[in-house]
């Protein structure tokens, strides 16, 4: 029997007919409120500098970055995640802890000019400020040592905690690292500032243009060896499980388009807020195609944002937070 010859029939069209009824039956919400800014902070230029591979997105000086920190105040997002590139890098990354360090800096500044009106996240990690490029302190075999990163990690934490930032957020997916930066923490008297743990990190090949942003592509090997294995996703519960274990307050995903079910998944079983990344690779893609006029750009914007909001994570980290934002006050 055709739907149209019985009226009790239901029809999916019914509730499709209106931008007003497609509003008010929407499932899925995306807010300004729910995205986060990644932003790049480099020592030593006196200009901001674009990166070729994302378009539209460039290291700052601090001075830019003061500027786009009130523009993404302005436009409603919850906060910023810093990463930074020092003048010089060294076997430890010592610069990611030095109180005068870029991001130290950077943040020291943004606290003091917004106080709490955005949440600012700290990535940590060491790839950025190591001359190696790999996420942590490499012996001489050139084998990524956990233990000795986990001493690093906590004290990057420390400094990051006193430079003012709001949530610290380890990226380097090193066993036992939010158990560390959360002693750490303690130990300092931090005990009310929260870890967002990068739980579920894959070695992803969409990080490909934030190497070049962050300059801290691995100068030997890969980082397959600490980072997920994409074929992985039981393993990713495991990981959320163990960062939630050793005190992580809220967890990431990341990549997060190519990864919606580890998403859905983890979004199911924990009950904290889980984040997930639209990473740099993501951000190129949509870019490029949208620069040849193969995708509507905006559209593919919001698209892809509400897919990862309806997969299950709370927040959003994404390089077009304040275009988004934006688009989604038009
Ligand atoms: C640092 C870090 C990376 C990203 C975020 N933190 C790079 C990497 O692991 O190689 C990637 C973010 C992006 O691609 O946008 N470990």
């Amino acid at each position: 029997m055709s739907a149209g010859a019985n009226p009790g029939f239901a029809r999916g069209r019914r509730l499709r007919s209106t931008p007003a009824l497609r509003r008010l039956t929407a499932q899925t919400r995306l807010s300004p409120a729910d995205l986060v800014l990644p932003v790049f902070v480099k020592e030593g230029i006196s200009e901001p500098q674009p990166i070729t591979s994302m378009p539209g997105v460039v290291q700052h000086t601090q001075d830019s970055l003061r500027k786009a920190a009130h523009e993404a105040a302005e436009a409603g997002i919850s906060g910023l995640i810093l990463f930074g590139i020092p003048a010089d890098k060294d076997p430890l990354g010592t610069q990611a802890d030095a109180a005068d360090g870029v991001v130290n800096e950077a943040l020291r500044r943004l606290r003091d000019d917004l106080g709490d009106e955005l949440v600012l996240m700290a990535d940590l990690c060491l790839c950025e400020y190591t001359d190696h490029g790999h996420c942590g302190v490499v012996t001489p075999a050139g084998v990524v040592d956990n233990d000795p990163t986990l001493d690093r990690y906590a004290a990057v934490a420390l400094a990051q905690a006193q430079a003012g930032a709001h949530v610290i957020a380890p990226s380097g997916m090193m066993d036992g690292q939010v158990a560390a930066i959360r002693r750490a923490l303690d130990g300092g008297g931090f005990t009310e500032l929260p870890v967002l743990a990068y739980a579920a990190k894959y070695a992803s090949c969409f990080y490909g243009p934030f190497r070049e942003a962050a300059e801290g592509a691995p100068q030997f090997g890969d980082r397959s060896t600490y980072q997920m294995d994409p074929p992985n996703a039981d393993e990713a519960l495991r990981e959320v499980e163990q960062d939630l274990a050793e005190g992580a307050d809220a967890v990431m995903v990341k990549p997060a388009l190519a990864y919606l079910d580890i998403i859905a998944r983890v979004a199911d079983e924990v009950r904290v807020p889980v984040s997930a990344y639209q990473v740099s690779g993501e951000y190129a893609m949509v870019e490029a195609a949208a620069a040849n006029g193969w995708v509507d750009r905006d559209r593919a914007i919001l698209e892809t944002l509400t897919a990862i909001r309806r997969a299950g994570a709370s927040s959003v980290l994404t390089y077009w937070a304040v275009e988004a934002a934006r688009l989604l006050r038009r």
